[in-house]
């Protein structure tokens, strides 16, 4: 995973300005180390220190200037998030640094005959074997060409940026399934992970693909594959608005303004949920005639009037809005659907045919395991769709036709927002295609409307918000909970207890309620409590049958349960109440108190709820 930045420049740069504003944009995609390396007077100065970027900016110097210049924040796969292991990396002479984001698969192979060869290693991580291959190439070639041959010893992925005290003006850029992109400015180019760190300085940018590696310098920028084929990469021109860049997670010093008077981003972005779902069916709906207007499928429509499959593909807390949508699609949308972890599907013997197709959900769109799994689909020729928040992102560059969520910018590392305007779609989606086959227009204008009302009902969810808080007081030193929903609240449940793990780590688990009383029930006493969605819909009964269950064996329960019901404030510890909805939206409603029970649980145990430990926002490794 991983985020890096770099600017190779006509003029002389402002080093530590520049690079740790490109780190901080980055740094949802890893934070527990970063460093930096700039050429200068034909040396390399390199810092580093684990932790968030804040900490390496105390040490390094705050004047160095120069043309040519590197930085790197950390989400650590091969060695802890020490100093030593952060990169920038070198060689044994210490002239060529290299930052990387992605694994490098055959790096003990690679070790222990560079070992052998006399080479001293400094840290216990896949990447450094490059930085020692090149140094052992260069006694024989230039510098290009012993990164080439690095490149092709090397298995596995990388978004690589080198520098070498020797070619004082060069960087060499390298890219294999992470994302790498170069932006150009009057006197600058930039390189970095994703657009949002280029966008300060540069609208124009040019893509690296798979396979391919560009030297750069401040005055030329020459592009080749690794069998030295020349290539030719015209620039593509950056609408995004400021909002848009936001949207990839990105902070600034300016951006913490943006959290306005919320002490964090989470809670920020929990009570924008029913903005988040306004903005996602805004101009979608026509009620009166029970439709759904969805324009980035338009020309993919009469393809998925054929479809008899879909398969969903996703991670983390997209994952579970695909596992809510498969519950919408089939029973309204009258479609066959099966969702899917993206780590696992890719591996999975893929037996689709000419009638299936694949939806991608992620809410930054570079998520690698999803990406990956979506090339693979792509390679056996499915249709391949994409539900993507990040306009531009890789999966929505990949997808031959899809739906953005139009959340807006998502910061803090959990999902909140996203995730219900996933559903919003996923809700838009199940009416687009169910009306595609056979749904009445009597439920298609039911669906619509009650759609149509969601944000006022969200908005008055989240005014229970001092209610969560003091169940939250109650129950936050408990060490354990159990999520319990069924049917359309089952993957909601899971999505409560997610969220839990997250930013209070605490042990949760979701549960189907009826599964429960298959094992898990064992676990119940007055110490483990449980938090049920109950809402009064299609399977209410056997949901407040499960609660008695629990509450025969001493546990305590809180209960998210549908306005006016009196009947379950009898039954369990707490309540919260949400309002009367359509069966296949109530998952929209029930999702924020469950976020906001997490974030103020995790608040009162004392963590930094934005950036949990060990997470990152975008996942870039596999
Ligand atoms: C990471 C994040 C999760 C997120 C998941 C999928 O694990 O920590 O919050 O749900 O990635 O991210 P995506 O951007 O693909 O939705």
């Amino acid at each position: 995973m991983c985020g890096i930045f770099g600017f190779v420049s006509e003029d002389k740069l402002n080093v530590a300005d520049i690079i740790i504003d490109g780190l901080k944009r980055l740094e949802y995609r890893g934070y527990d180390s970063s460093g930096l390396a700039a050429v200068i007077n034909s040396k390399i100065y390199s810092r580093k220190q684990s932790g968030r970027v804040f900490e390496l900016e105390k040490v390094i110097s705050r004047s160095i200037k120069s043309s040519v210049a590197m930085g790197h924040t950390r989400w650590a796969t091969h060695g802890k998030p020490t100093n030593k292991n952060a990169h920038p990396h070198c060689d044994c002479t210490g002239r060529i640094h290299l930052v990387h984001n992605g694994i490098i698969e055959n790096h003990k192979e690679l070790k222990s005959k560079l070992e052998k060869r006399g080479h001293i290693f400094k840290s216990d991580t896949d990447t450094e074997v490059m930085a020692h291959l090149i140094e052992e190439f260069s006694k024989k070639y230039s510098f290009e060409e012993s990164v080439r041959l690095t490149l092709e010893s090397v298995v596995g992925a990388y978004a690589l940026v080198i520098i070498s005290a020797d070619a004082p003006d060069t960087m060499i850029v390298a890219k294999k399934s992470s994302p790498l992109l170069v932006g150009f400015a009057e006197n600058s180019k930039f390189v970095a992970s994703d657009v949002s760190a280029i966008l300060p300085y540069a609208r124009r940018v040019v893509y690296l693909h798979d396979g391919e590696f560009a030297v750069i310098t401040p005055s030329d920028f020459r592009v080749a594959t690794l069998d030295r084929k020349k290539v030719f990469r015209s620039q593509e021109l950056i609408e995004q608005s400021p909002v848009d860049l936001a949207v990839h997670g990105f902070l600034s010093a300016k951006d913490e303004a943006r959290k306005n008077n919320f002490p964090h981003f989470m809670l920020k972005e929990i009570y924008e949920e029913p903005e988040a779902v306004e903005n996602a069916i805004r101009g979608r709906l026509i009620v009166k005639d029970g439709l759904a207007k969805l324009g980035g499928l338009e020309s993919v429509e009469d393809k998925m009037k054929r479809l008899n499959r879909l398969i969903i593909s996703a991670c983390g807390t997209a994952y579970l809005a695909g596992l809510t949508g498969e519950y919408m699609l089939e029973e309204y949308g009258g479609m066959p659907v099966e969702v899917e972890y993206a780590s696992e599907l890719r591996y999975k013997k893929q037996l689709f045919d000419a009638r299936t197709a694949l939806l991608s959900i992620s809410q930054s769109g570079e998520t690698a395991d999803t990406l990956e799994a979506l090339k693979e689909a792509k390679r056996k020729g499915v249709l391949n769709l994409g539900l993507v928040n990040v306009v531009g992102s890789s999966i929505a560059r990949e997808t031959n036709a899809g739906v953005y969520n139009h959340a807006g910018p998502e910061v803090s590392v959990a999902s909140t927002k996203a995730f219900v305007s996933q559903l919003a779609v996923l809700s838009l989606l199940t009416l687009f295609v169910g009306r595609q086959r056979g749904m009445s227009l009597v439920m298609g204008k039911r669906i619509a409307s009650e759609l149509s009302t969601l944000p006022e009902k969200m908005r008055r969810v989240l005014k229970e918000a001092p209610n969560i808080k003091k169940i939250a007081r109650k129950y936050h030193k408990h060490g354990h909970f159990f999520y319990l929903g069924r049917k359309y609240n089952y993957p909601v449940a899971l999505e409560g207890a997610l969220k839990l793990k997250e930013v209070s780590y605490i042990h949760a688990e979701g549960y189907g309620a009826g599964e429960m009383k298959h094992g898990p029930i064992a676990m119940i006493d007055k110490n483990f409590p449980s938090m049920i969605i109950a809402p009064s819909d299609s399977v209410y009964e056997k949901v407040v049958s499960n609660i008695q269950e629990i509450k025969a064996r001493n546990g305590k329960v809180i209960a998210i349960a549908t306005e006016g019901n009196k009947e379950i404030s009898k039954i369990a510890d707490d309540v919260v109440y949400i309002p009367k909805m359509l069966e296949m939206l109530t998952p929209i409603l029930s999702a924020s108190p469950l976020h906001l029970f997490a974030y103020y649980v995790g608040v009162m145990r004392g963590y930094d709820v934005d950036k949990p430990r060990n997470l990152a926002k975008s996942v870039t490794v596999e």
